[in-house]
């Protein structure tokens, strides 16, 4: 599935569900056509793909920390050759998550097509955990570490080039970083804006000292990968990892439009909203602002 936009430059959508039930509740919500009313051509790929590599891995024992390393691993290789085989022609591709650990299949294949993409990465977390410091073993606290290449390398990864530089990820909205991920952070010299200074600098200078950091020139293509749990629990409250103390609804969707504004963005991540860890209510409002900021990121404005 992909998309193309009528006016005013020709790019296309894919939005790409992933492993979890999330994402079918954000297209039964009526995604599709949301971005269709911005003017978009939406080709819709379906998740089935992915979830018959998922249903085919019988047996996914642990190495060293890391839970459902082979499934994760090779779901994430097809997201990544779906991502850089849309981006090639010239599509936007949209990927609906599902677990956050997706983004080393998207960025993997935006940086495939854009070698010189940066990435803007909006979350509570870091996700830059190794399989070394891991507490948890959970993969989604890791993607950001495979893309750089830190961390001792696993076989059933190789499959990542570590072609993601430090200086082309900023984060913003951080305020749950391990401690092995704070040093990696500082060892590493990567940007992160927290809501520490989300709090101090408000949210339109946060988001010009982000983009004047990793795309100093504006000329460098963004990928964003937008993790749901970066906005406080009251505004989504139904993900995995929640934590309080987040971005509002208007500073998430700020991020989103200011992003759009650019006229930079090659690739849009939607992540982590989890149906299954809510009542209906809060499932609702999770899957509306997954939808909202969606389409903020693909251009809708407020006026
Ligand atoms: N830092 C914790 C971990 O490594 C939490 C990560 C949460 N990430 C997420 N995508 N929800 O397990
Ligand atoms: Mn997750
Ligand atoms: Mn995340
Ligand atoms: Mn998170």
């Amino acid at each position: 599935s992909s998309v193309s936009r009528f006016l005013p430059n020709p790019k296309s959508l894919a939005p790409r569900p992933g492993v979890d039930e999330g994402p079918i509740h954000l297209v039964k919500a009526g995604l599709p056509q949301q971005l269709a009313d911005l003017g978009w051509d939406v080709e819709f790929n379906g998740h089935h793909q992915f979830e018959d590599i998922s249903a085919s891995i019988t047996s996914d024992e642990p190495i060293g920390l890391l839970k459902n390393p082979r499934r994760v691993s090779q779901v994430c290789h097809a997201v990544a050759q779906t991502v850089s085989g849309h981006a090639k022609r010239g599509k936007l591709p949209l990927t609906l998550g599902g677990d956050h650990s997706l983004a080393m299949g998207t960025i993997s294949g935006t940086l495939e097509q854009y070698p010189d993409a940066c990435v803007v990465w909006v979350d509570a977390h870091a996700d830059i955990n190794t399989p070394e410091t891991t507490d948890t073993g959970n993969i989604h606290g890791m993607p950001v570490a495979f893309l750089l290449g830190l961390g001792s390398p696993v076989p059933e990864f190789s499959w990542i080039k570590p072609v993601l530089k430090p200086n082309r990820i900023v984060y913003i909205g951080l305020r749950d970083v391990d401690a092995g991920e704070k040093r990696i952070l500082k060892e590493n010299g990567i940007k992160a804006f927290s809501m520490h200074e989300v709090d101090k600098y408000g949210i339109g200078q946060v988001v010009k000292m982000a983009l004047d950091h990793v795309n100093p020139k504006g000329d460098l293509p963004i990928h964003l990968s937008f993790d749901v749990d970066a906005l406080d629990p009251t505004v989504a409250p139904s993900t995995g990892t929640p934590v309080r103390g987040g971005l509002t609804f208007r500073e998430g969707h700020y991020i989103c439009e200011a992003i759009y504004e650019t006229g930079c963005l090659v690739a849009l991540d939607i992540m982590e909203v989890n149906p299954s860890l809510a009542n209906e209510e809060a499932v609702k409002q999770t899957v509306a602002v997954g939808c909202s900021l969606a389409r903020s990121a693909l251009g809708e404005t407020l006026l």
